[in-house]
């Protein structure tokens, strides 16, 4: 089984999805995670990013070397913005993450699980919550200032949703949920009873 979990920054995808996949014994796909290592790849310098070897761990290895906390910097999260508008990298990480999935049950969270990487998925779930709410989430985190936050999330929000290979957007079979004001463990809850649901029904 597949359950798809895709929003914008700061929805509380990873927390969600990995806590969905603990509580489901799924696998945890962070494809996030992948377009971070080939901006990583191409800010080190590397000649052909996308021939570099990614493994998602945890830890998360680039050519071997641990770069779970390098990957999570401004300056990655920036690049990785841009470098996931290219359609040459979305469709060599398209195509890893439909291999990955397809060897088992898997939470894959991004922006186009539902969508591209998997229109098929027994479970669409799109995750949002206000822009305030959202960079305070990621100051809240990183001890950044939630001005700056903002000001940087309006901008790859916009580019995510704009560009024109794979933009952000919500499948029309996914269900929607607005994280604000929620708590965590609600949304857990509520996305382990419908894949339960989902389960049951194929039985
Ligand atoms: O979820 P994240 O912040 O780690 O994602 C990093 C960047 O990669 C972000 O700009 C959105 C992009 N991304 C994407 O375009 N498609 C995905 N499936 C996952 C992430």
């Amino acid at each position: 089984m597949l359950i798809a979990i895709d929003g914008p920054a700061g929805a509380g995808k990873s927390t969600v999805a990995r806590a969905v996949a603990g509580a489901l014994g799924f696998t945890y796909l962070d494809t996030g995670a992948m377009y971070r290592c080939i901006a990583l790849a191409q800010l080190r310098g590397a000649g052909d990013p996308l021939a570099s070897r990614i493994e998602l761990g945890p830890p998360v290895l680039l050519d071997g070397d641990d770069v779970s906390a390098e990957i999570r910097t401004p300056e990655v999260t920036a690049r990785a913005s841009e470098v996931a508008a290219r359609p040459e990298v979305r469709a060599a990480l398209v195509t890893l993450q439909r291999e990955l999935i397809a060897a088992g049950d898997y939470v894959a969270e991004g922006r186009d699980i539902g969508t591209v990487v998997a229109p098929d998925a027994e479970l669409k779930v799109f995750l949002t919550a206000s822009a305030q709410e959202r960079a305070r989430r990621r100051a809240a985190e990183t001890g950044a200032d939630v001005a700056q936050v903002l000001a940087e999330q309006i901008q790859r929000d916009e580019r995510d949703t704009t560009r024109e290979h794979s933009p952000l957007q919500a499948a029309g079979d996914a269900v929607q949920v607005d994280t604000t004001g929620l708590q965590i463990d609600a949304v857990v809850a509520r996305i382990v009873d419908l894949a339960r649901a989902d389960l049951d029904s194929r039985v």
